[in-house]
């Protein structure tokens, strides 16, 4: 397992070694394929999840059976507190779009490791109030920003978490489908490939299977405005 990926966790950032490891030791490790549910929107939940490798997805179904990806986090993150921090069903269906391993803690050991360690209630507040401030974007880009400007924000955002940089961009290995980028996105699969296809037509970025090369970073920083 990655440690150091695992002590960049909110959970684990204000804990020194020791700590740390005794924490692992009271955490279970869950191994998930690829589309495999580790759990559905509205099932009771006692349990937070931080990502040790792979990715996953967050997202909610309509009435009418329409999907909205709310987010689609990477190692080192963490999902599942909202249940454990305000009692109540799952905000979301998690789901695995790579392999992935993830550790889990449930409800009591958390409570224990939150009394007394004020520095690591500190940390979990703070990945609250970016979760927010994350969400609070993506709500005013889906009233105020296009389809491309939305798409080119999407893949900015999943560049910071999955870039890495080639010798000609910056390869972003996302594991979505384009009906998950729309899913992202707000908006039809057809409207984002008609985006994705502009952007390939300025070189702004290459399309390849589950992934994109951004080859102009700069004009989707500016398209994203
Ligand atoms: P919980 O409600 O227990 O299960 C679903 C999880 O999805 C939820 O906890 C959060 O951890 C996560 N989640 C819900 N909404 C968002 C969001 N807007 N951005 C990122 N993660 C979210």
């Amino acid at each position: 397992m990655d440690d150091d990926v695992v002590r960049q966790a909110p959970l684990f950032a204000a804990l020194d070694d020791e700590a740390a490891g005794a924490l692992r030791a009271t955490m279970t490790r869950v191994d998930l394929m690829r589309s495999e549910i580790l759990f559905n929107e509205g099932e009771p939940g006692d349990r937070l999840y931080v990502i040790v490798d792979g990715k996953v997805k967050l997202g909610r179904t309509s009435a009418d059976g329409r999907e909205n990806l709310l987010a689609v986090l990477g190692p080192g993150e963490m999902f599942g507190e909202l249940s454990l921090f305000d009692p109540g069903p799952r905000n979301a269906t998690a789901t695995a779009i790579a392999d992935t391993m993830l550790i889990g803690l449930g409800n009591d050991d958390l409570v224990s490791w939150l009394s007394g360690r004020p520095g690591v209630a500190r940390q979990l507040l703070g990945a609250l109030a970016r979760r927010l401030r994350r969400t609070n974007e993506s709500l005013a880009d889906l009233v105020f920003s296009d389809v491309p400007g939305r798409v080119a924000r999407a893949l900015l955002d999943l560049s910071e978490r999955f870039g890495r940089p080639t010798d000609d961009g910056l390869r972003v290995a996302h594991d979505l489908t384009q009906e998950e980028l729309a899913q992202l996105v707000g908006a039809s699969r057809e409207t984002v490939n008609k985006a994705l296809a502009d952007f390939v037509a300025r070189d702004w970025l290459r399309l390849e299977a589950r992934a994109v090369v951004l080859l102009d970073i700069e004009r989707m920083r500016k398209r994203a405005r």
